[in-house]
């Protein structure tokens, strides 16, 4: 039998950008109050990209943090996975605009879809890599900017969204933050709930797109609330149960930033602790595919884990799309 490896991740790193945009601002912009943004979604404020700026100059600057911090050259990387639905352009991918600028000479580049389920899908594809002896060293980068298709006339989607990005490197195990497990999951049936119509194939970019704002995120709060919820309960029982762990094991719970009422609720239904559950949506709201990568950057940071601890990691998003992981800190 082939011989297999364990894959962890050896290096981690985050960039948000300067600009902060509070509720504050949206109440001169909107028909809205800080008091409702605060109590309906948890956030504060969220961070914006200047005018000109794409979610590859994001990534880039995550992704070098995260090589430093893995002390990893660019040219040992052998392959790049980006999660985005912020892509620069729809193709070349982002990852080959990071390549080139971080000077990756010798790593293959490609990016993946799964909204905001995402960047645990591509650490799902990281780490399969890495265990089948395949591939050394992968980036794996979660980066958007939700900024630049969001509607900011429509106060039910554009207060809960910002910009920023977050990047891991997986290679073989060094015993440290060891992912010991993901899955993935999707439901295409509900496709239509959270959407952006226009600029693929289906619906190109025109006159009348543009006209009637098909090219913004389209959301349907209320059944995405409510299939949210559900979904990371179940989730994460199954991630758990499938481990052969029980929910007592987990030592921090790192959901998606989506919703504060979605986290708490989740919480409150398995009857933890809502401390379990790691929050920074109050600073930067939901930031998709970048969420998850900057949760586990500002743990690590702040020292809040030791290791041995066991890490949840649980997102849900477009598509719908919904994924796990379990990481030995
Ligand atoms: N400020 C003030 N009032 C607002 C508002 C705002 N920014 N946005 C909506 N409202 C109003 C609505 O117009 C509505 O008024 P009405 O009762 O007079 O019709 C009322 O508030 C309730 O709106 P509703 O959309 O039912 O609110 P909600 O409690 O469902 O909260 C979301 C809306 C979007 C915050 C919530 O549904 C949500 O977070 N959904 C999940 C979204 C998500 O996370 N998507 C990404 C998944 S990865």
């Amino acid at each position: 039998m082939e011989k297999r490896y364990k894959a962890s991740i050896t290096g981690i790193g985050s960039f948000l950008p300067k600009k902060i945009l509070t509720n504050a601002d949206l109440v001169k912009m909107l028909d809205t109050t800080d008091e409702w943004i605060t109590k309906r979604t948890g956030i504060k404020e969220r961070r914006i990209v200047d005018n000109g700026a794409a979610t590859s100059d994001l990534a880039i600057e995550a992704s070098l943090r995260a090589l430093d911090d893995a002390k990893v050259l660019p040219s040992e990387v052998d392959l790049i996975i980006t999660s985005t639905i912020t892509p620069d352009c729809l193709f070349p991918s982002t990852s080959c605009f990071i390549q080139e600028k971080i000077g990756a000479n010798n790593a293959g580049a490609f990016d993946i879809l799964a909204a905001c389920a995402g960047f645990i899908y591509a650490l799902s594809i990281a780490k399969n890599f890495i265990i089948s002896g395949s591939t050394k060293t992968v980036l794996v980068v979660g980066a958007e900017c939700l900024s630049k298709i969001t509607d900011y006339t429509d106060r039910s989607t554009c207060i809960l969204f910002g910009d920023g990005a977050g990047a891991a490197i997986v290679q073989r195990s060094n015993g440290k933050r060891e992912i010991i497990t993901t899955h993935l999951f999707a439901d295409g049936r509900q496709a239509d709930i959270l959407t952006l119509p226009a600029g693929g194939s289906k619906l190109p970019t025109s006159h009348e797109t543009v006209d009637s704002r098909s090219h913004y995120i389209q959301l349907k709060g209320k059944e995405v609330f409510k299939i949210a919820v559900n979904n990371m309960i179940d989730v994460i029982i199954k991630t758990v149960s499938k481990n052969n762990m029980k929910i007592e094991d987990i030592d921090l719970i790192v959901p998606h930033q989506s919703n504060i009422r979605i986290i708490e609720a989740a919480m409150e239904k398995l009857n933890l602790p809502k401390e379990k559950a790691f929050i920074n949506i109050d600073r930067y709201g939901n930031t998709s595919s970048a969420s998850i990568p900057i949760a586990i950057d500002e743990i690590e940071k702040a020292k809040m884990l030791k290791p041995g601890n066991m890490v949840l990691l649980v997102a849900f998003g477009g598509g719908l799309t919904w994924s796990s992981s379990i990481i030995k800190w």
